[in-house]
């Protein structure tokens, strides 16, 4: 539809890496950035995605993988619920097994890449040999001759932070990531659990359109009303638009991580839909 409203939003960046290559830390560090949180950086993160607001005011919406599990759940369902992938690569350690598991979900996927190459601070820190090590799986960085970004970072130190978020803007323009929010909204499951009390959760990510609370659904083969919308601090909100990780409540049924949910028109309509699937 050409008369679309499609506006400009936030860039969704997974972090990924081998074990104990710096993954959470960096996630953290990147967080204590993030203007509206203010300088404690000391609200406690909710839910696997949250939102880093730059000083520029841009946005950039991170997701906390726990593991490539869901990356390739996602992948295989044809879900794009990552525009930016963060290779994290410890230059102590170089490239291990799980690297290059990494390189591959993102290029199957043809997500773009940046490297960062993290523990820089330490002694035996080889940024080179990292950047040598990733031209065997077609990683090629500007040093390289490629078109690969890549930075030096320390997680511990927050060292390069601020040029990691340039180069993620900076690929983020290149993609030219818009969205319509004026419409109803559709978007990816990143996870799903039975709580206590709360019954089934979901946490979602908006691709399209804006959710918000009365919404009827269909998700995978669960469908329902939303309930209440909680932002990745645990606060309550109306509405969620493109980009912007929220937790649903008032499902019935089991969503997965990677299915696709959809507003519906009505409750007739998302059951019907709903009742489809599970046949
Ligand atoms: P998994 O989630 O278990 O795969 O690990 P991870 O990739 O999330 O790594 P994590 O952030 O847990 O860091 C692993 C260890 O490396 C911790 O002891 C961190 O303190 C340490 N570490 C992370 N980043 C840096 C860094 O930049 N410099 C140094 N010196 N240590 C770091
Ligand atoms: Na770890
Ligand atoms: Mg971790």
């Amino acid at each position: 539809d050409v008369t679309e409203n499609l506006v400009p939003r936030a860039p969704v960046v997974a972090v990924m890496g081998h074990v104990d290559h710096g993954k959470t830390s960096l996630l953290d560090a990147l967080r204590k950035s993030d203007v509206v949180a203010g300088e404690a950086g000391g609200i406690t993160q909710h839910i696997g995605a949250y939102q880093v607001t730059l000083a520029n005011g841009s946005e950039i919406t991170f997701l906390d993988t726990p593991g490539h599990e869901a990356f390739t759940a996602m992948r295989m369902r044809g879900a794009q619920v990552t525009d930016i992938v963060i290779l994290v690569v410890a230059a102590d350690d170089s490239v291990m097994p799980q690297t290059i598991e990494a390189i591959k979900h993102a290029k199957a996927a043809e997500v773009p890449i940046i490297v960062a190459i993290n523990k820089c601070d330490k002694p035996a820190a080889d940024p080179n040999k990292v950047r040598q090590e990733l031209l065997q799986h077609e990683i090629f960085v500007e040093d390289m001759g490629g078109d690969v970004l890549d930075v030096e970072v320390s997680a511990t130190k927050g060292t390069g932070l601020d040029k990691l978020q340039e180069a993620i803007m900076l690929q983020a323009e290149l993609l030219e990531l818009k969205a319509n929010p004026d419409r109803s909204a559709q978007g990816t499951v990143v996870e799903a659990k039975l709580e206590t009390g709360r019954g089934m959760v979901a946490t979602v990510l908006v691709s399209r359109g804006t959710l918000r609370v009365g919404d009827h659904f269909v998700m995978g083969t669960a469908m329902g009303k939303v309930r209440a919308l909680l932002d990745y601090r645990g606060q309550q909100v109306k509405e969620a638009g493109p980009s912007v990780p929220v937790e649903v409540l008032g499902i019935q049924g089991a969503p997965v991580a990677g299915d696709d949910f959809a507003v519906t028109e009505s409750e007739g309509k998302a059951k019907e839909i709903a009742e489809y699937r599970q046949r």
